[in-house]
């Protein structure tokens, strides 16, 4: 670090310092960013959406249940923020394209991607069907690199751009259970992320990831509703309970904002710390 630079910097703290004011809280501001949420009327992507408002973001919310994507814009101009529905299947380039156009064409421009899109199809490895691990393969992985290619075009010209992908804690660790496609499908939305942080960190453009573990959402409602699995997989949590959606929030504004500008190509594991034992 040569002796400019940490003039320069110990310059910009004497005069925030005087000013009374040192910024910091502005940090996690997200006024005036325009955030796109695939999967955005879904058990995680809604709470997010509102989450992001509530920090100032006007909202993009994607999907394709025009219903689920109506009630999310009704509560988020309730918080004051403008919200975009556009339905768009993201396993579909030209769909993909278009929302991207809409959300443009509306809002001049995109500083956030948060891809939520993600189904799963349970069966034994062994029988698993090859149409149902190219549709699981197709939404968690094809949609979210479709969708980071082409948001990821419009924050190349901006030359700035948050995109949070949504691994799991399947995505490092297996589960003796039927998750052959899912476990496959995140530990590729991990690669996904490191390497889209590599090839667009010169255009200032952090990826990083989540991974969290169970959270009660539609999603994971069949692990609720089986005694045995639901009992082994809650004692590894260490915290001691499931995971609700609001817990996600704190790290998607993290990620979303400032606070993270020198932070790429992680996966932060929210967990309650599952993956810290083995
Ligand atoms: N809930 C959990 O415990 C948990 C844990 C780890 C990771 N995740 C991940 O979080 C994401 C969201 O999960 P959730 O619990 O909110 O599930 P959810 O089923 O409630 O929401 C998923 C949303 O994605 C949408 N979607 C599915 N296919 C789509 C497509 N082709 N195009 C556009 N939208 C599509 C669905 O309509 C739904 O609204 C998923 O990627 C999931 O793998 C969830």
């Amino acid at each position: 670090m040569s002796d400019s630079y940490l003039d320069e910097y110990q310059k910009s703290l004497d005069e925030r310092i005087k000013s009374g004011s040192m910024g910091y809280r502005k940090l996690f501001d997200l006024s005036g960013r325009v955030a796109v949420i695939t999967g955005g009327g879904g058990g995680l992507g809604r709470p997010t959406a509102l989450g992001l408002a509530d920090f100032g973001a006007d909202i993009v919310v994607v999907g394709r249940n025009m219903d689920k994507l109506e009630r999310v814009r009704k509560e988020v101009e309730q918080l004051g923020r403008k919200c975009l529905p556009v339905p768009c299947d993201v396993t579909k380039p030209d769909d993909v394209k278009n929302m991207v156009k809409e959300a443009v064409d509306n809002f001049g421009k995109i500083n956030i991607l948060v891809n939520y899109a993600g189904i799963n199809i349970l069966r034994p490895a062994e029988e698993y069907p090859l149409e149902d691990w190219k549709t699981v393969m197709d939404v968690n992985v094809t949609g979210v690199f479709l969708s980071c290619r082409e948001v990821g075009k419009v924050m190349i010209r901006q030359r700035q751009g948050k995109i949070i992908n949504v691994s799991s804690v399947r995505g490092a660790f297996g589960l003796p259970r039927n998750y052959v496609a899912y476990c496959t499908s995140k530990g590729a939305v991990n690669m996904l992320t490191k390497q889209l942080a590599c090839e667009w960190a010169k255009f200032n453009i952090q990826v990083n990831a989540i991974a969290p573990t169970v959270i009660a959402t539609p999603l994971t409602s069949h692990i609720m509703r089986d005694p045995e699995l639901s009992k082994s997989m809650l004692s590894r949590i260490l915290l001691g309970r499931w995971g609700v959606p609001d817990d996600l929030i704190g790290a998607i504004v993290y990620f979303a904002s400032d606070a993270s500008n020198f932070v790429t190509g992680q996966i932060l594991y929210i967990d309650g710390g599952v993956t810290s034992w083995t």
